[in-house]
């Protein structure tokens, strides 16, 4: 049985990284970008990860509402969680823990945080200027390849 990655984006970053999740993770790998209006059958599906963007403190409508629509079927199977977001260090995990569901975080494999990016180019006006707080960052935000790597190793571990 296949590996189903959902995801969500507002501006590329967490497809970039849904997209190098499937490398790493090798065959047998579906991308899904979750919108309201598609339906998904997870049946067919031994593993589901879930994936989005944070804005404004929070994942996307669209994330929370795919893990309403479907969380008893994914609490039966393999989940993994995984967020995109410039904030690091303890806030990273605040995040996560806000994003999706108590009992999905703790029934999950692995819950991930990938890094993120400001990518100016791709946002309107409003966006720029909500974000203009996160450009006062320390450090450049990018996306960290190798905990999308550390991820998927920490997935396909074998349960013991
Ligand atoms: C309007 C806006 C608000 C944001 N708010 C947050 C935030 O509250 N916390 C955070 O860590 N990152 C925040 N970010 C950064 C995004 O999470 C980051 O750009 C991420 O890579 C976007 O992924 P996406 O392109 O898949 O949507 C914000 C970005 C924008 C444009």
């Amino acid at each position: 049985m296949k590996t189903l990655i959902a995801y969500s984006t507002t501006l590329g970053c967490t497809e970039q990284c849904a997209s190098r999740l499937k490398e790493d993770l090798g065959p047998g790998v579906d991308l899904f970008r979750i919108s309201r209006r598609r339906k998904i059958n997870l049946d067919l599906y031994k593993t589901v990860i879930i994936g989005g963007s944070i804005h404004e403190g929070l994942i996307q409508r669209s994330v929370r509402k795919f893990c309403e629509t479907y969380i008893d079927k994914l609490l039966k199977i393999e989940v993994g969680l995984f967020i995109c977001c410039v904030e690091s260090g303890e806030d990273e995990k605040e995040l996560l823990n806000r994003a999706f569901p108590d009992e999905l975080l703790s029934h999950s494999l692995a819950n991930g945080y990938f890094g993120g990016e400001l990518n100016f180019k791709k946002m309107n006006l409003l966006q720029k200027i909500m974000s203009r707080k996160k450009a006062r960052l320390e450090e450049i935000p990018e996306i960290d390849f190798d905990l999308i790597l550390t991820f998927a190793e920490k997935l396909q571990q074998p349960i013991t």
